[in-house]
């Protein structure tokens, strides 16, 4: 049994190329989802283009609520208070998505609460959808790995919004580095699932790509290996023209899985968390999810596979919690692009 007050939250989420609204119970129950995905928009740019993205967003984000209300077959009276992803993100983006959300919250009078998009990605992980049977509540402390496009972060959770971070990257997200490896491929974007989908035919042993070693155990770098994979590419290209893009891809998943494994269960056995918790972008990578699921030391949580990338169930649910502590923000809320988690 929850001891918070039961409560309908519709959230928007706007932060990256994503037009996004659900409707959530309770912060776990997913009675609605809707994501209007731009991604065909971008794929032409090889990357989001932000002009673009917000302008998109105005154009989406009417229908995008309209259609999350119907698939939840409620009215916008029955909702309890209104949920929006203030940052971090593209500022053009997230403005778009605050401005539906204060005109709703204003128009029905109900309260507003702003949700960090990073805490969003936690809390997706206890997102059920309402007709299945319920999962456990979270256990704390609990470690917390998010690794999407823009963040990868080591957070101990020690209670409902309460995080203490402990490392983060020292340069490109783990995300970022599959972006810029599957370019570096000629694979298309998003470069994740790309690099995942080759890799599955390809031999993840074939290259000894680096693992980066820091002085601060929970701080991550990227920058040098997507430079080996650039020099190994550049290298092979010169001797044949034949580029074995299966083998790096895998040899290049395999390294960026192992360092956020390895860092992660270290963190967690220093911190005595009882589960670990994956989220984010790079959580719907499959050899990331068995590394985790395949260890037996920590029970593990890594949300459903259609809430990892970007979407507003999980808006939803950090926003329950949100309200139901009583961290209501106001109509004078404005957006924050580079918002820190643990601040
Ligand atoms: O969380 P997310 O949707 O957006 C941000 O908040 O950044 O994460 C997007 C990132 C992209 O870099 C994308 O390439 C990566 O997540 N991603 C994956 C996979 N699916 C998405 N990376 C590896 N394997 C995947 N299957
Ligand atoms: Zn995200």
């Amino acid at each position: 049994m929850t001891p918070f007050p039961p409560a309908r939250i519709l959230a928007i989420e706007t932060s990256c190329d994503e037009t996004a609204c659900a409707i959530v119970e309770n912060g776990r129950a997913l009675l609605a989802s809707t994501v209007a995905s731009q991604m065909e928009l971008h794929a032409r740019f090889g990357g989001v283009y932000p002009e673009v993205a917000s302008r998109q967003h105005v154009l989406s984000i009417v229908p995008v609520v309209e259609q999350t209300l119907a698939q939840a077959n409620i009215t916008l009276n029955d909702v309890d208070a209104i949920a929006v992803t203030r940052g971090p993100g593209l500022a053009g983006s997230l403005v778009v998505g605050m401005n539906m959300a204060k005109g709703l919250a204003l128009g029905l009078n109900l309260p507003i609460v702003g949700v960090n998009h990073l805490e969003g990605h936690i809390y997706s992980a206890w997102v059920y959808q309402a007709d299945e049977a319920v999962p456990p509540e979270p256990q704390f402390p609990l470690m917390a790995l998010l690794v999407s496009g823009g963040h990868t972060e080591l957070n101990l959770m020690t209670d409902h919004l309460t995080y203490k971070r402990l490392g983060s990257t020292l340069d490109d997200a783990a995300g970022e580095a599959f972006d810029k490896v599957a370019r570096l491929l000629d694979l298309p974007y998003p470069g994740g699932p790309s690099i995942q989908k080759v890799a599955e035919r390809g031999d993840p042993a074939r290259f000894k790509f680096p693992r980066a070693r820091l002085d601060s155990p929970y701080d991550f770098s990227f920058s040098g290996l997507k430079t080996a994979v650039l020099y190994t590419v550049t290298d092979l290209k010169k001797k044949s023209k034949y580029l074995p893009v299966e083998d790096i891809a895998a040899s290049f998943q395999a390294a960026v899985v192992e360092t956020l494994f390895e860092k992660t269960m270290q963190a967690a056995r220093e911190f005595g968390a009882k589960e670990i918790l994956v989220a984010g972008g790079v959580s719907a990578n499959r050899a990331l999810r068995e590394a985790f699921q395949s260890q037996t030391e920590f029970k593990v949580n890594i949300p459903a596979l259609s809430l990892c990338t970007d979407n507003a169930a999980m808006i939803a649910a950090a926003g329950y919690y949100r309200y139901a502590l009583g961290h209501i923000s106001g109509m004078e809320m404005d957006v924050q692009p580079a918002w820190v988690l643990s601040d």
